[in-house]
């Protein structure tokens, strides 16, 4: 029981710290005001993120949990898997649809959860640990831009990347990562990708502005994450929540945009940045797709696209995909 929970922490205690500095520093001075989405999910960001989850509006958790509930079985038999390695694994929810498969088939050895978020790792892993006795539980707490090479090998893995969390990536942001991923892979190891799709731009736009505000929210605490991490003053309320689709580039574009004219001290970087009344910070791109956008970038990293799924809807789809 007491060696079934491993959590390696690849972050070393001021990696944040460094990181964040050269993000805000590198994306706040610019004319284009931008922040990496990493920063979201301190505790109260994973908080809110689970509670978007829980909307109607946002659709794409309950699809891609339709998705696994049918496939879940045909996923661990084709992938023949022991191993489940799940980047970004967030609350591991619908993780569960697939360890319960793994375990019906008698192959469930171990699951190796990736996240930037040390305390939601801690706290998923410790509930799977009760909930699958004998389930091996590798965490690894790192940033997948830069830790993949950490994923503990061995055994046969599925590599899951779910929860479109591929789209918050432009086009070579997820080239970068699919190479790693795909340098990572032996043969055996089968590639598990979550995408949403292409649909009508107003139920996008609710998804990502929906009417209670939790998203709103979710967007505002990275303010919250600068002030308490870079001893900043943001005023959160003198900003407000934009979120719009892009027909030419098919992703979601999420904002902040200042309500006001307005100066934000950030004491750290010993940095003061000024936004004008209307001016817009980009805090997320969450890109749509189609099956053959999702194809050809697969192929171009070296995987083959084996199985696509969708809801009944059509709204989201799952792939399986395995090295050439
Ligand atoms: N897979 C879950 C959670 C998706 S939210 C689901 O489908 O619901 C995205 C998750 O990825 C969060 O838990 C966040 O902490 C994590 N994450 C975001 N950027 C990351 C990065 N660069 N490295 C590692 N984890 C990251
Ligand atoms: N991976 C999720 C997505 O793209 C993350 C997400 C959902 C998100 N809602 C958000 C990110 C709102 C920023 C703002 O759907």
């Amino acid at each position: 029981m007491t060696n079934a929970l491993t959590v390696d922490v690849h972050l070393d205690p001021d990696w944040f710290e460094r990181t964040l500095r050269a993000d805000v520093l590198e994306g706040l001075t610019g004319s284009f005001k931008e922040l990496p989405p990493k920063w979201f999910y301190d505790d109260r960001g994973s908080a809110l993120f689970d509670q978007i989850t829980r909307l109607d509006e946002y659709y794409p958790t309950e699809a891609e949990r339709t998705i696994l509930r049918a496939r879940a079985d045909e996923i661990a038999i084709t992938s023949g898997a022991d191993t489940l390695v799940e980047l970004g694994s967030g609350t591991a929810d619908k993780t569960r649809v697939l360890l319960d498969a793994m375990a019906r088939i008698g192959r469930l050895d171990r699951y190796v959860p990736f996240d930037v978020s040390e305390g939601i790792l801690r706290s998923s892993s410790l509930e799977l640990i009760t909930e699958y006795p004998g389930l091996r539980v590798e965490g690894v707490v790192g940033d997948f831009e830069h830790h993949l090479d950490q994923v503990p090998g061995g055994g046969r893995r599925v590599i899951a990347l779910l929860g479109g969390t591929i789209g918050n990536f432009g086009p070579v942001g997820r080239k970068a990562l699919l190479t790693d991923v795909v340098s990572g892979m032996q043969r055996g190891d089968t590639f598990l990708l979550g995408t949403d799709l292409v649909k009508d731009t107003g139920r996008l736009v609710a998804a990502y502005d929906d009417s209670q505000g939790v998203t709103a929210e979710f967007n505002k605490n990275v303010l919250h994450v600068l002030n308490r991490r870079l001893n900043a003053d943001f005023e959160p309320d003198r900003f407000e929540h934009v979120a719009r689709f892009d027909d030419t580039d098919e992703w979601m574009d999420l904002r902040l945009r200042s309500l006001e004219d307005q100066t934000v001290r950030i004491a750290d970087l010993d940095l003061d940045v000024h936004f004008a009344r209307g001016e817009e910070m980009r805090t997320e791109i969450s890109a749509k797709f189609r099956r053959d956008g999702v194809a050809k970038e697969l192929a171009a990293v070296g995987l083959e696209l084996e199985r696509w799924w969708t809801d009944p809807a059509g709204d989201y789809a799952l792939s399986l995909s395995s090295l050439r």
